[in-house]
């Protein structure tokens, strides 16, 4: 009897076994491995005085009929403590290498007003300055990453608004802040050197830059026991060069972290393609080049290793995301566009790849929060919508600070025209309580796929999930209607011992705890 039911529990392992090799679509998951934590700061995001990001977008000022705290949109206020954001970058992108800190502080009645030559040529009042954001930052919970001025400005300049922030002592840098109305430093510790510096931050050779990182960089004093982590201007997409020159020329003690920008533009520069129209090919050849991220990850990561193989020193990836036309009737230099589940997509792929090369990955900034570029939230006057790309964003919470696991997938394939991608696309992780995550994007605007999942090295008891959906690819919230791409709970999988299976809808993002 007992050599019939071992024969038999046999029989049906082996099945088992044969069947998830059958599978089309499996995913294999070491739950009890993994030393790399998926730092929370690659959840980071990124406001620049561009367009309505700050002004209109966060900022309204304490008179405005928009409903305020102390002159900060409430509604905005509330949607990115709710997404628990770790880290907000500021003040540009190119803006910040034409940005005076001192034209930004005291009575903002006297302060100095200027053109936004970069973007749209509009009036800057400078009535959002360095007291606006730390407090705006303190007020959401979020850690200020500030971008210092190399391009037009001067080491003194850089340094001493590092003092104001940051000096505990007596100084006259200290002195003005306390008379500004704060007593207490900040205590900032991401700092920035320099935006773009080949580019719209001074079209400086990589030498060049090199040497004048090591200058502004020696005078970005540490104050009062805070210990601040500089952030060298990193290389635009596939400059090689930029990245093996800043690492070789400038000495390693003297960086924490080398930024990479990197935009997924849909069609070329010049003609960007449009937000919401789109067809399947367009769709597809978009995520194909936003995977692109993961080989430049690579690549340049190859060249860091060479200089630093401890990896010590973070790639900064602080500007990433989609970049369309501006919507018909807005200001070109405003960057307004909308936001689909092709955006959600962008955003599923860039951050599972961004979990993936955690090691070297430390952080990272979507472009940009609010009203500019792939924007997690769109304001008009007085009312506010989440996009996709929020809902992302909030699906994916449970990876930060969580350890990488290692995972095989073998996932069936999906094209349209010359595209021919992997429809499933996955990061998994195992929070500090051994939850297991599992988000999965699948990209098949069509087919929903039948997932075989083997948990490997867990006990799994539950699971829960949730996840993002839409009828279809160019699905998009408006202010008219909301709601038509939120989170929802997701219960369409079932779980037996280490097997669980999962119907993962078409066009959909999840995210699976298993626990
Ligand atoms: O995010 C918009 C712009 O893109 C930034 O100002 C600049 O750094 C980049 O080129």
């Amino acid at each position: 009897m007992k050599t019939k039911s071992l024969k038999g529990t046999m029989l049906l392992a082996a099945m088992l076994v044969s069947f998830i090799s059958l599978a089309q679509n499996r995913l294999i998951i070491n739950a009890d491995q993994g030393d790399v934590r998926i730092n929370k700061h690659i959840y980071g995001h990124f406001a620049e005085h561009l367009g309505r990001s700050i002004y209109g977008g966060i900022w309204v000022g304490p008179d405005s009929d928009v409903p305020n705290e102390d002159g900060y949109r409430k509604d905005v206020m509330q949607a990115l403590i709710n997404l628990e954001i770790p880290n907000l970058r500021w003040p540009g992108g190119c803006f910040a290498d034409e940005y005076h800190w001192t034209d930004g502080i005291g009575d903002p009645a006297e302060r100095p007003k200027m053109v936004n030559t970069h973007w749209g040529g509009v009036i800057e009042d400078n009535s959002f300055g360095t007291h606006e954001f730390m407090n705006f930052a303190k007020k959401i919970g979020t850690e200020p990453y500030i971008t210092g001025n190399v391009g037009s400005g001067s080491v003194v300049e850089m340094s001493k608004w590092i003092e104001y922030i940051n000096f505990d002592g007596v100084s006259p840098m200290a002195e003005l802040r306390k008379r500004n109305g704060q007593a207490e430093p900040w205590g900032i510790k991401y700092w920035g050197v320099g935006n773009e510096s080949w580019g719209c931050g001074g079209n400086m050779t990589p030498e060049y830059y090199a040497n004048e990182y090591r200058r502004y960089a020696t005078y970005a004093r540490d104050y009062g026991g805070n210990t601040l982590y500089k952030i060298a201007g990193g290389a635009n997409n596939w400059d090689y060069n930029w990245t093996e020159v800043l690492m070789k020329n400038i000495p390693l003690e003297m960086m924490d972290g080398i930024s990479l920008h990197y935009y997924t533009v849909a069609g070329t520069w010049e003609n960007k393609g449009k937000a919401t129209e789109f067809n399947k090919e367009e769709f597809l050849e978009t995520l194909r080049k936003a995977a692109l991220i993961d080989e430049l990850i690579k690549r340049h990561g190859t060249i860091m290793d060479k200089y630093d193989p401890e990896k010590r020193i973070g790639m900064i990836i602080d500007e990433w995301g989609t970049w369309f036309q501006v919507e018909p009737g807005t200001n070109p230099g405003f960057l307004y566009q909308q936001n689909t589940m092709r955006d959600a997509h962008v955003a599923a792929i860039s951050l599972n790849i961004f979990n993936k090369n955690a090691d070297r990955v430390h952080m990272a900034n979507l472009a940009q929060t609010v009203n500019v570029l792939q924007a997690v939230i769109l304001t008009n006057d007085t009312d506010m919508i989440l996009t996709p790309t929020y809902h992302v964003f909030d699906l994916y919470k449970p990876h930060k600070d969580a350890t990488l696991l290692s995972h095989d997938l073998k996932s069936e394939e999906v094209g349209f025209g010359k595209e021919k991608m992997e429809a499933l696309n996955v990061s998994t992780s195992r929070s500090a309580d051994g939850t297991v995550n599992i988000s999965i994007a699948n990209i098949n605007p069509d087919k929903k796929i039948d997932l075989d999942v083997v948990l490997r090295g867990i006990d799994a008891k539950t699971v829960t999930a949730e996840y993002i959906t839409a009828p279809a690819i160019n699905s998009h919230n408006t202010f008219e209607n909301k709601e038509v791409v939120k989170k929802a709970a997701f219960k369409d999988f079932k779980l037996n011992k280490d097997n669980l299976k999962i119907s993962v809808p078409a066009n959909a993002i999840l995210m699976v705890r298993v626990k």
